[in-house]
């Protein structure tokens, strides 16, 4: 006997990436920051008084919201804390889309997107990436041919990095009709050169959601923390109606305050990370891999041709090693492994068992 609604019965779930017990483990295949938090985030939980638990917390992470409102520069009404980035997508899944009614993505990207469509019931546009990891042309235009009212453009790209500038996003906030979630959940390690800030799409579209997250650029995949950016017209109805009443709790919110309230410290780990990404990529390189240009915490490197085993064969002998990559068995990420960016001697043991390998 079942007691699943008829479409969960059929779907198999989100796979998480594995998370080995042992700390020994060179671990880049979650895309951790391999740096700690902020010791001011350290102290905050140190500190935490019995009566901050005792009582419910702040609803709406009003503080939270307030700092982070500042920090990028649009009012605290624009903002709406979550429990992860992840509980966004949710929430927007839930606000936006009618089961039965479709939501996009370009493909590949993050597999937390169709798991969450089918248990919505909803159908899965999925629309190929170009060869170099941009989105096609006509990308808008094809999820508006298909009726689609919820999309999802994760800037930088995962698995790839690759980092579409904000010309091009409000090309698509211009033409979709439907909500446009731009997932952010990598963004602190754009090289600032690049002067990326997507921040300006709000001032002109009111259909952008903008995903941040506190798990990678501040070392806090454990807290479970992120927000959302947009207009009130978008933040309002998840803020009052489809979120649970204390979806961030009092802990939570005193860290991931502590924690913005220290960018700084969380800005140094974004330039050791950018430092280490490219000179990865450069002995990567060196090795035989083709590398993609990342403005994320990872990279994607698929394997030399003339490899016997290929990827498959590469991540599980790395794995042997104590060693965690990942590997994606399904389309054109077959011959690619998505390795974390880790601290220098974290990269240098990766990188003596792949010239071993190799
Ligand atoms: C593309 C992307 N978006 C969103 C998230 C959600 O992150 P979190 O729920 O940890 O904030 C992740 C996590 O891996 C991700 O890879």
């Amino acid at each position: 006997m079942t007691y699943e609604r008829e479409n969960i019965q059929k779907i198999t779930g989100y796979t998480p990436g594995e998370q080995p017990d042992s700390l020994t483990v060179i671990k880049l295949n979650t895309n951790e920051n391999p740096y700690p938090p902020s010791e001011a985030v350290m102290r905050t939980l140190r500190n935490m008084k019995a009566e901050v638990l005792r009582r419910y917390p702040p609803p709406n992470a009003q503080e939270f919201c307030g700092v982070a409102a500042q920090m990028h520069g649009v009012k605290p009404e624009n903002i709406i804390a979550t429990n992860g980035g992840d509980e966004l997508l949710r929430l927007a899944m839930t606000t936006f889309v009618d089961p039965l009614q479709s939501i996009g993505y370009a493909e590949p990207s993050y597999s937390l997107y169709p798991v969450l469509a089918e248990i919505n019931n909803s159908p899965v546009v999925r629309i190929p990436l170009n060869e170099n990891w941009s989105l096609p042309q006509d990308f808008a235009e094809q999820l508006n041919k298909e009726d689609v009212k919820l999309a999802f453009i994760v800037n930088p790209h995962a698995p790839s990095g690759y980092l579409t500038d904000v010309a091009t996003l409000a090309r698509m906030a211009e033409t979709f009709k439907g909500v446009l979630l731009i997932d952010e959940a990598y963004v602190d390690f754009v090289d600032p050169d690049l002067h990326y800030n997507s921040m300006q799409l709000l001032e002109r579209y009111d259909n952008v959601l903008i995903l941040r997250s506190l798990s990678k650029g501040y070392s806090l995949a454990g807290l479970r923390y992120g927000y959302g950016i947009g207009n009130k017209s978008i933040i309002e109805p998840m803020l009052t109606k489809t979120k649970d009443s204390y979806n961030v709790d009092a802990i939570s919110q005193h860290l991931a305050l502590a924690a913005l309230n220290d960018r700084e410290t969380a800005a140094k780990t974004w330039r050791a990370v950018r430092t280490e990404r490219q000179r990865l990529i450069n002995h990567l390189k060196e090795i035989g891999f083709v590398c993609t240009d990342s403005q994320a915490n990872f990279l994607l490197a698929t394997v030399p041709d003339n490899l016997r085993g290929g990827a498959k064969f590469i991540y599980e002998s790395l794995k042997r090693n104590d060693i965690f990559v990942r590997y994606f068995d399904a389309g054109r990420l077959r011959g690619s492994l998505r390795i974390s960016i880790g601290k220098p001697d974290e990269n240098d043991v990766l990188l003596k068992a792949l010239r071993k390998l190799v």
